[in-house]
């Protein structure tokens, strides 16, 4: 670390390397907008009712997490990838086999945030050596992460305790 100001020339390294970091959470959070859409529709069910509902609401915020990325990728000097450089990793929110299969949405859900709240977890570490804005904005989102975690938690805890699970 050159000095304490993230965008100097001296920091480019370290720059990158959070940027770098910050390119792969704002893939997260366009893949995790794109399950959810696909999950907010397809349940069947009077029981897909209110997972669909939630997973609509969410959409709007993780798609707002991802303007924060890409915004912050741009202050860093950065560069938002195009829709090129994507690549998919969200194999466990792919539909399932049966419309009312909503415990395996539940728990594909339950695994993408935990993805993001261990991701989101060192980013925040790596930021805090230079970058506390940062750190800052990564923080709140990682709270918004925790809390969908937490509901879905909730809604399998139901269905385990039904048995349906
Ligand atoms: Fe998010």
């Amino acid at each position: 670390m050159a000095d304490h100001n993230v965008l100097s020339d001296g920091n480019t390294e370290e720059r990158d390397e959070i940027i770098g970091m910050l390119t792969k959470a704002y893939w997260m959070e366009i893949e995790t907008v794109m399950s959810y859409v696909a999950n907010s529709v397809n349940p069947d069910g009077v029981r897909a009712a209110e997972i669909k509902e939630s997973l609509a609401a969410d959409i709007q915020e993780e798609l707002g997490h991802a303007q924060q990325f890409a915004a912050r990728i741009k202050e860093l000097y950065g560069t938002v990838p195009g829709s090129m450089d994507f690549k998919a990793e969200q194999d466990f929110l792919q539909p399932p086999e049966t419309a009312t299969d909503i415990p395996s949405v539940i728990r594909g859900v339950i695994e993408a945030e935990k993805g993001a709240i261990d991701f989101y977890s060192e980013l925040i570490d790596k930021a805090s050596e230079i970058d506390p804005v940062t750190e800052d904005m990564v923080i709140a989102i990682l709270r918004d992460e925790q809390g969908h975690m937490r509901e879905f938690e909730g809604f399998l805890k139901e269905y385990e305790a039904e048995g349906r699970a």
